[in-house]
């Protein structure tokens, strides 16, 4: 028997929902930064409060805040379904493509090639092209301007003998396909090419198989899913062995800790495993079987997630399909298997701008610009200054304000 996701208990469990101050605002910038349950918060203000020592030392505190550190590492790496060195969790996905960058740079020659895109959010494209200057050749396999999607075929045309890394992202935070990656991946291993994947905008809505679709690096930014403002790089264990020491030199052996100089934020570390808790709980609301892995207990909630997030792309793009005026980016189905729920769209003569403003106005979170795909939007032939309206949806948002909303765009677009 299928199940729909009990909107209510998620939504519950993040206090923002219960806050007088804060219950109203209809929150559709979630591809921005999501909200926190209180699973995260309650482990956060643990650390701070009775922990917030150096870890790792010998007494209470500082073997309790070691410990919280380390089962957070552990309930990731099995909600990933990776090994526990096989990651780092840094800053943001901008700075752990950098290091990345740096860390790899050595595999390269001169005139060596890195295909980067001009779909992607610039933290996987400028830390490559920043190679340039050292003489590597950066190639941009750019998305075609009607459809707004990256075509493989472009993709092959693009590879030969001198390409060694393809930098793509599994969804774009402008137009939101699902970009085949495992199509992606198994073309660039036949040549002997590393992918680095950008799943930034694509594990709010699902838990991508990093191992099924044998990635080389993959990165995502925890605070846009549901966690505090961290990000996570993963590597295939025998590549992370031969990057680059960025760290000490007395570190040189700690990998991967050598691709994360100053290592961790502590506080926020130790609160990720509030993150799996949240996934359990969820998970132990609907389903019964215990007998399965975090991971496997993570996708089962995801599917839930699916269906309620289709739900209510359904809804929001009927309505802005049914506008003349309302120039839509990407694909125009809710399908979750061809889409995520962002929409990002321009509207004829009418400023992105002045729209979220309104909205901002009438309790309804949006935003306009370019969200850093700047490429994308310069690709599409888009005003960067102004850039598009953005509408990001994650499962804890309702119909309710997908209703709201529409009401607002019926009035003022
Ligand atoms: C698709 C995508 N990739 C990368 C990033 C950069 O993430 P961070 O802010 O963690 O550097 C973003 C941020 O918006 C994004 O949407």
């Amino acid at each position: 028997m299928s199940k729909d996701l009990d909107i209510e208990y998620v939504r519950n469990k993040f206090p923002v929902f219960r806050n007088p101050k804060t219950k109203d605002l209809a929150f559709f910038e979630n591809a921005g930064g999501t909200y926190v349950p209180d699973s995260v918060i309650n482990k956060l203000n643990k650390f701070m409060t009775e922990t917030k020592v150096q870890p790792y030392g010998d007494f209470s505190s500082s073997i309790e805040a070691g410990d919280e550190m380390d089962n957070s590492i552990n309930k990731i790496a099995d909600l990933l379904n990776i090994e526990k060195d096989e990651f780092i969790i840094g800053p943001s996905t901008t700075m752990n493509m950098f290091l990345l960058s740096r860390a790899i740079k050595h595999w390269l020659n001169k005139g060596d090639e890195i295909i980067v895109t001009n779909q992607d959010h610039e933290a996987n494209i400028g830390a490559w092209r920043k190679l340039a200057d050292e003489d590597i050749i950066i190639k941009e396999w750019s998305l075609n301007k009607d459809s707004a999607e990256l075509e493989i075929e472009e993709l092959k045309s693009l590879i030969n003998e001198k390409t060694k890394i393809i930098c793509v992202c599994h969804t774009s935070n402008i137009v939101a396909s699902i970009n085949n990656l495992k199509e992606i991946v198994d073309l660039a291993h036949k040549h002997d090419i590393k992918v680095v994947g950008d799943g930034v905008a694509y594990m709010a809505h699902d838990l991508a198989d990093l191992k099924e679709i044998d990635l080389d690096f993959y990165g995502f930014s925890l605070y846009k899913t549901f966690g505090p403002h961290l990000a996570l790089l993963y590597g295939k264990k025998e590549l992370l062995e031969e990057t680059k020491n960025l760290n000490h030199e007395f570190l040189s052996k700690e990998i991967p800790l050598t691709l994360n100089p100053g290592g961790p934020n502590h506080e926020e570390l130790a609160c990720l495993s509030g993150l799996t808790d949240y996934y359990e709980d969820i998970y132990n609301h609907h389903f019964s079987n215990q007998k399965i892995s975090l991971h496997e207990k993570g996708k089962a909630i995801f599917k839930l997630v699916y269906s309620h997030e289709e739900k209510l792309m359904e809804k929001l793009l009927s309505f802005l399909k049914s506008k003349n005026n309302v120039k839509l980016i990407g694909k125009s189905t809710h399908l979750r298997s061809e889409r995520m729920p962002t929409v990002s769209f321009t509207v004829n003569n009418k400023s992105s701008l002045s729209i979220a403003q309104e909205a901002g106005k009438n309790g309804i979170g949006i935003r306009n610009g370019d969200f850093y795909a700047w490429r994308c939007l310069k690709g599409l032939g888009i005003d960067t200054n102004d850039g598009v309206i953005r509408i990001s949806m994650v499962h804890y948002n309702s119909i309710e304000e997908v209703n709201k909303l529409i009401s607002f765009l019926e009035i003022n677009i």
